[in-house]
């Protein structure tokens, strides 16, 4: 006979990560696999997106970064890179409303110039109007490469010392982080490469100093809510010491229930 005795468990406590980062990789060999054309691969990629996006906000992740199309994806064939545009496009315009509904902000990272005008305008127009959004930011990274955004960031600090606004002494890490596009992100807790490789890719260079890195075999267009669970319940194992012995209260994730 079962007893009427309800089990109490407590709630689950979780380092959550402050900061997820994703390279979404295997988009074309999920297609291949499947005798389909490698920009089938990119289009179910979207829909893991939304997927992931919407477990991600359930978790209390505050920021995620998405690695959508790197300054090196150019030189892929034009007509992938056109389905890749076309497909920004739709996210931005068919996934509007959900990142209104649960108040996230898009913003997106890298070379914007080199964008077509079309995806640019959909890109923009998608950072305005959820720019008041504040439960989880959506950051998206196009034609974004890690050692081109570090040589930017030199530049502006390098003009800031020629007109005399900045002292060469004066350039340290904070000065430096703050030149990037990241400047007004935390620096991600996890980064997640789908695919199976064990590689960076030009993703974040300088922010990954003490990023936790998951890698999983899985192709992105089958990556779902509860492979994110589980990346996150490994990260929340994780020791994290940041070159020092101990994990550092404050600058490391946060409980969350
Ligand atoms: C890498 O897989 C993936 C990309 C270069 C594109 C990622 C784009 C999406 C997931 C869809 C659009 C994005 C958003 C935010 C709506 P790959 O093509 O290099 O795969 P492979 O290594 O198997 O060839």
């Amino acid at each position: 006979m079962s007893s009427n005795k309800e089990i109490k468990l407590a709630p689950l406590q979780l380092a959550v990560p402050r900061h997820v980062a994703i390279i979404m990789d295997g988009n074309g060999r999920w297609a291949t696999a499947r005798g389909m054309d490698r920009s089938e691969g990119h289009r179910e990629g979207a829909r893991a997106v939304r997927r992931v996006v919407t477990r991600a906000r359930e978790r209390g992740v505050e920021v995620l970064t998405l690695y959508a199309f790197s300054a090196q994806n150019w030189s892929r064939p034009e007509s992938e890179v056109e389905r890749l545009m076309d497909l920004l496009v739709e996210f931005c315009e068919g996934e509007r409303d959900l990142l209104m509904d649960k108040s996230i902000r898009f913003q997106a990272i890298g070379q914007r110039k080199r964008l077509p005008a079309y995806t640019r305008a959909a890109v923009e127009g998608l950072e305005t109007i959820t720019a008041g959004n504040d439960a989880m930011r959506l950051v998206v990274a196009l034609s974004y490469g890690g050692r081109e955004e570090i040589v930017d960031a030199t530049r502006t600090l390098a003009a800031a010392v020629a007109c005399g606004d900045l002292a060469v002494d004066d350039i340290d890490t904070h000065t430096f982080a703050a030149a990037l596009t990241t400047c007004d992100l935390p620096d991600p807790d996890l980064l997640i490469r789908t695919g199976g490789d064990l590689r960076v890719s030009n993703f974040l260079l300088w922010q990954i100093a003490y990023t936790e890195f998951v890698s999983v075999a899985t192709q992105w267009p089958d990556y779902d809510g509860d492979h994110l669970d589980r990346a996150l319940s490994t990260f929340a194992r994780r020791q994290r010491r940041y070159g020092g012995v101990v994990d550092m209260v404050g600058s490391g994730p946060r409980l969350a229930s």
